[in-house]
């Protein structure tokens, strides 16, 4: 089975998801680890009492960001993690560090990318007036919000729509999405050639 590592640095709605998902056996792995780098991000009382081994990682902490980096790869050769799943970290990881685990990091985004890129996806695409948004699971590369694509899904923004209730769309279907990109990689589905992403029925 594999070892996952959930990084996240916020409320944790994603993190929940999967851990439920794993629980009811939607993925087959474990969870073995969630790092954040904020103190105050509810995930980690979520971890906490779903009883998953969390690590707390300040940049604050460290000179520069490869120190930062290293004290994270050391957690994460501890745990033995195959896979790395950000669910809403606030972070950019160094090239060094997504060369070292090519393949092995997968991000989602609140919007169908390449459109909307960026910490504000879902305002960027309310506010833009586009008819149609979405969810993507893609492999993490060297570049922001890019990256071979596994999953994509669709939202329609209809004309009641509110930020709000764009929101809560988008996070509903992230919960069923992210789990499914996550058990298709944990089941060998997954074949990255170039920047295209091959499921294996
Ligand atoms: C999600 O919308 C995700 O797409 C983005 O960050 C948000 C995290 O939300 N990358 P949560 O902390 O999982 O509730």
């Amino acid at each position: 089975m594999k070892n996952i590592a959930v990084f996240a640095s916020g409320r944790g709605s994603n993190f929940s998801s999967i851990v439920q998902a794993a629980r009811i056996g939607a993925i087959k792995a474990r969870i073995s680890l969630m790092i954040s780098d904020n103190p105050d991000a509810p995930v980690l009382k979520k971890a906490r009492s779903a009883s998953i081994k969390t690590a707390l990682v300040e940049r604050k902490d460290f000179p520069n960001k490869e120190k930062f980096e290293a004290a994270i790869i050391q957690l994460l050769q501890k745990e033995k993690i195959d896979l790395i799943v950000l669910a809403g970290f606030m972070r950019v990881l160094s090239p060094g560090f997504v060369r070292k685990y090519k393949n092995r990091i997968l991000n989602i985004h609140p919007s169908l990318l390449p459109s909307f890129k960026g910490a504000h996806g879902i305002k960027d695409a309310y506010s833009y007036g586009v008819k149609i948004t979405g969810v993507t699971v893609h492999f993490v590369d060297e570049k922001i919000d890019h990256g071979p694509i596994i999953l994509q899904a669709a939202v329609e923004i209809d004309k009641n729509d509110t930020l709000e209730s764009l929101e809560e769309k988008i996070h509903k279907l992230e919960h069923k999405l992210y789990p499914s990109a996550i058990q298709l990689y944990c089941a060998s589905k997954l074949r990255v050639e170039g920047n295209k992403v091959m499921i294996r029925a």
